[in-house]
């Protein structure tokens, strides 16, 4: 058992992630916690220091870790499917779930977030909401992908399990 919650920065994936594993009586990891224990550096850090290109490097690498991993639910970030040929590798290693969230929700929950995220560091509001539009014509592709999508964040837990069963 192995599932992919994947979406845009801020849909929720590790909130539910967390909340989806205690339910299953799975692990829970969030990657870039895990891409951050691995390269002893925060994602800023990464970003900051080696760039995008080498991040999703790193990714990937996380990616191709935790697709061989059993009974957990993996919180991917927020660009992991769009690169590489990642969506595939989890179509084929697990259970993908895509959290279609609105982008106005989505703007509000990233402008009040305390996590440091350097692709949307130091917009206000109005350019977030652009920013989001932009981004998620282009990864939507990507996105739409998975096996399976939900519109809430705080869906029942049973409609997931429905999914996997
Ligand atoms: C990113 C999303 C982040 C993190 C990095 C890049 C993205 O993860 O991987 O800052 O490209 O959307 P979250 O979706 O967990 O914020």
């Amino acid at each position: 058992m192995r599932i992919y919650l994947i979406g845009y920065m801020g849909c929720g994936k590790s909130t539910l992630g967390r909340r989806l594993a205690k339910h299953l009586n799975l692990q829970f990891v969030d990657m870039d916690h895990y891409i951050e224990m691995r390269n002893h550096k925060s994602v800023p850090q990464i970003f900051a220091e080696e760039g995008e290109a080498e991040f999703r490097k790193k990714e990937r690498k996380a990616l191709e870790e935790l697709s061989e991993f059993s009974n957990i639910v993996i919180a991917t970030g927020g660009g992991a499917p769009c690169f590489f040929d990642n969506m595939d590798l989890m179509n084929q290693t697990g259970t993908t779930i895509y959290m279609n969230i609105d982008p106005a929700i989505l703007a509000d929950r990233l402008i009040h977030s305390k996590t440091e995220r350097p692709l949307i560091k130091g917009k206000s509001k109005e350019e977030l909401v652009v920013f989001i539009d932009e981004m998620l014509a282009k990864r939507r592709p990507f996105y739409s992908q998975a096996k399976h999508e939900i519109t809430e964040p705080d869906i029942d837990l049973d409609v997931i399990r429905k999914f996997i069963s």
